[in-house]
């Protein structure tokens, strides 16, 4: 068969008479971007020629020559002797070039029953199949380390807000441990998507399949592959599991960008809870005495990208219609951007998770300000036999006395608070200040200390600690 070879470079010469636009190359290229994956495209390929061999479009003695060839390829990019090129458009004609290049006509084969409409689908998926296995561990180093901390500080009573105003007093670990649970709930979204994930799309080829005897089953086997995609046209046209893994990052890039403010006000000087690691903040070129929460406000600011990149995806995929379309190539960039600053997030946040100290002194010393055991006492009432709205009324005009005179609810007399409810006795003392209030806590899932205790033992055990 003769070549054509005016236009060496492309896997498509054949019915071209013209060469390709150099600005065209340079504007429909890939693998800037896509030879991150590099590593996929080789154990993908490795894997659908092992089954060619299995049904014997390939001999033995072929398929073995591919693969080792591809092994070779895969060490000469990792070795940086691999040359790249726009003209070979993305990372899977790089590939299949080299090979060829190395072993002819034996590398010519393995495209057989393949389009790389469902190479690239494949190799995509085995990408964002190891990025979340890899989140997954980052978000479970994260959760030791919040969990890690929970003994040290169980004595310590922190307030609670709501609207950013104190609401009522819970212990140090009960806040932990609500961190902990939101990455919970970010592994359990990663592993129900890496489920769709795991789908094999090799066989759909461009978009119909194909007439060669070919053994789905095989490559899904050799690939790791749960399921295999049951339509060809589906497979070619839709990258719902990539927009799908770019939710569930946007939503770890919520959760750390939620707890990286917490944690920036909390250790201001008019705040003065926190003492965050110095390793991890940075200083000021002209004001000396600045130790700033700049990982902090990072891990908070790449948020935005990580959002942006979840409506990329949404927005490139709207309105496509089937199958396969170019716009489809648009969607690597958002999820390599958005896991790189999602895994470097967690990567840091472990580390200031864990060694951030608690400033005791300071906690303590306002405690009792701000009448976050009001709640305590109106359950008081309520144990007493008060309706509900009658005792928030009370309580609310003991919090108004209580400001008036620069008091706090548990410096009232017994008779001041019999006033405003004969029903209150000497027991209430038991159930006023912040400690007190964090005592009476009863509910499960609350910050009732052997509730917290109950948690982070089961934590603990969970997370193998
Ligand atoms: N680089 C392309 C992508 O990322 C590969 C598939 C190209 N297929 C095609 N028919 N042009 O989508």
């Amino acid at each position: 068969m003769t070549e054509n070879n005016n236009k060496p470079d492309k896997a498509w010469g054949g019915v071209f008479t013209e060469a390709t636009d150099s600005r065209m190359e340079r504007f429909s290229e890939s693998i800037s971007f896509d030879k991150r994956m590099y590593e996929q495209d080789i154990r993908g390929s490795i894997g659908h020629a092992r089954m060619l061999a299995d049904v014997g479009i390939l001999t033995r003695e072929e398929f073995e020559e591919i693969e080792r060839e591809l092994i070779a390829i895969k060490e000469r990019i990792e070795q940086g002797d691999f040359k790249f090129s726009a003209a070979l458009e993305d990372i899977h004609m790089h590939v299949e070039r080299a090979l060829t290049d190395k072993i002819g006509d034996v590398g010519r084969k393995l495209h057989t029953a393949r389009s790389r409409n469902d190479q690239v689908s494949t190799d995509f998926r085995l990408w964002i199949r190891d990025a979340i296995d890899k989140l997954d561990a980052l978000l479970e180093d994260l959760q030791k380390a919040f969990v890690g901390r929970c003994d040290g500080d169980f004595d310590v009573i922190v307030p609670a807000y709501t609207h950013t105003q104190r609401a009522q007093p819970v212990l140090a670990p009960h806040i932990w441990l609500a961190y902990v649970e939101k990455f919970q709930r970010d592994r359990e979204r990663l592993a129900d998507c890496r489920g769709r994930v795991n789908t094999l799309s090799l066989g759909a080829a461009a978009c119909a399949g194909t007439s060669l005897p070919i053994d789905r089953t095989k490559t899904a086997e050799y690939l790791g592959f749960e399921l295999i995609a049951a339509n060809s046209v589906d497979v070619s046209s839709d990258r719902d599991f990539a927009t799908e893994f770019a939710y569930d990052m946007a939503q770890i890039a919520i959760h750390l960008s939620g707890w990286a403010e917490d944690w920036i006000w909390q250790s201001t000087v008019e705040f003065g809870f926190l003492k965050l690691p110095q390793s991890f903040c940075t200083g000021s070129s002209i004001m000396p005495q600045k130790v700033n929460p700049d990982v902090l406000e990072l891990i908070r600011g790449k948020t935005a990208r990580v959002v942006g990149n979840l409506q990329s995806l949404l927005v490139l995929t709207k309105g496509l219609p089937l199958a396969y379309n170019r716009d489809l190539q648009e969607d690597k960039e958002p999820i390599f951007d958005s896991f790189d600053a999602v895994s470097a997030s967690l990567e840091l946040a472990a580390p200031i998770a864990a060694r951030t100290v608690l400033n005791r002194e300071s906690i303590a010393e306002r405690l009792d300000k701000g009448y976050l055991d009001a709640t305590s006492l109106m359950e008081y009432l309520i144990r007493k036999g008060v309706p509900q709205r009658s005792a928030h009324g009370a309580v609310g005009r003991l919090v108004r006395q209580g400001i008036d005179s620069g008091k706090a609810l548990a410096e009232f007399s017994l008779e001041t608070l019999q006033k405003e409810c004969e029903l209150i006795d000497e027991s209430v003392y038991d159930y006023l200040g912040a400690a007190n209030a964090v005592k009476a806590m009863k509910s499960y899932g609350s910050t009732a200390p052997d509730q917290v205790r109950f948690q982070i033992d089961s934590w603990k055990k969970r997370l193998g600690l």
